[in-house]
This record gives structure tokens, sequence and C-alpha cells, in this order.
């Protein structure tokens, strides 16, 4: 059965390893993943998300933020995401469409209804199925980016911008509970990816 499985939050919370951990457990039990990310998860998105992240391009508006953002999204899409799909896999992505609505929406304040037109046009009206916010304060994430050396020019963005995408991400979850899981990520990695795998194979046998 196709599944397509993403994982949302604040920086810092560990989505990363969560994510790999995941792909690792569904290739053990039989069900191989394709595990990818965003931005970038493709040649071209590799080269956006150098942009995106250089510490020096600090005069990026936060509309051609959205636009980039948008142009790696559409590429993974087309590229990856939709044929794996339509051939019946698994697809797990570190971050989609919601970190826009979190991050250049409720972060920098752009209108909302505005992204999600732009973010359906790159996506040509992809969902995924299940969508986990990993979930720590904003604090928490910023001070365990900054100590293990992988600061980016959006970590670099003030903490209150780092709340306001906390808060959009509860927001988020909140409209659309059937799609959203929110987990803890205070605590152990462990932890965490019981809860993950737990709540994937009750979909698994859902079907
Ligand atoms: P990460 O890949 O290490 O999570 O870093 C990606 C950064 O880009 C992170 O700070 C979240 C941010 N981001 C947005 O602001 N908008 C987006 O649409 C995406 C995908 C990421």
């Amino acid at each position: 059965m196709s599944l397509f499985i993403t994982l949302e939050g604040p920086d810092g919370g560990g989505k990363s390893t969560q994510a790999r951990l995941l792909v690792e457990h569904l290739a053990a039990r039989g069900l191989p993943a394709l595990l990818t990310r965003e931005p970038g998860g493709t040649p071209i998105g590799d080269q956006i998300r150098r942009t995106l992240m250089d510490l020096g391009n600090t005069g990026m508006y936060p509309r051609t933020e959205i636009l980039l953002f948008s142009a790696s999204r559409a590429q993974i899409v087309h590229e990856v995401i939709r044929p794996r799909l339509e051939a019946g896999a698994v697809v797990v992505c570190d971050r989609f469409y919601d970190s826009t609505l979190a991050y250049q929406g409720y972060g920098h304040g752009l209108d909302l209804t505005a992204l999600r037109a732009i973010t359906d046009f790159a996506t040509g009206g992809l969902r995924p199925d299940l969508t986990f916010l990993i979930d720590l304060p904003a604090e928490d994430g910023l001070r365990r980016r900054r100590r293990g050396g992988q600061w980016n020019r959006l970590d670099a963005y003030d903490l209150a911008f780092h709340q306001r995408v906390r808060q959009g991400y509860f927001d988020l979850a909140a409209a659309e509970p059937d799609r959203w899981v929110t987990v803890d990520a205070t605590r152990p990695v462990d932890a965490v990816q019981s809860e993950i795998r737990r709540v994937v194979e009750v979909r698994l046998e859902r079907g």
C-alpha cells in the first residue's frame, strides 16, 4: 500500500533521526520505504537548499524564501514522491508544505491563503496521509542545534520567530486532527521512536 508520512516541527527536535529510524524499522519488517527531505532531496533541490541555508544570504526577502522552498518542493514531488506513491510505496519525508505554513506563514506573518495556493501549485495538491509533529520548546531546539553545529540562516531568526512557528504547528495540528499526531520530543530518542512506530503500525494495519 502507498503511504505518505511527513515529520514536522521546530528545529532541533531530532526529526531527521526519527525519520531515519522509522525507515530502518519499516525495512526490517519487510516494507522498504523511501526517506527524503525538504528542502532538497533531488539534485536541483539540493542546489536550492544551499541558497536557502547560506548564512551569507541575510538579504533574502520572505517572498523569495517561500518561492525557493516551493521550487524545491515542486521538483521533489514530481521527481521522487509522486512516482513512488503511485508505485505503491511508503514515503517518509523530513518536512513538507506544513513547514512553509508554519515558518513563512506563522513565523514571517505571510498570508496563509496565498501560501496555501502557492503550495498547492507546487505539489499539485498532494497531501500527506500522516504527519508527526515532533514537538519541543523553541529555546530547547535552538540550543540543541547550536550545540550540534548545524546552525543555518533560518535558525538565526530571533526566538520570537521560532515561538510563532511552534504555535503555528499547534494550530495546523488542531485543524486536522485525523492527519496529525503530536509527539513530545523532549523525551529520549528511543521513547519518541517507539511512539512513532506504534502509530505507523496501527495505520498500516488499518490499510
Ligand atoms: P532542516 O532541514 O535542518 O530541518 O532545515 C530546514 C530549515 O528550513 C528549517 O529551519 C525549517 C526551514 N523551512 C522553512 O522555513 N520552510 C519550508 O517550507 C521548509 C521545507 C523548511
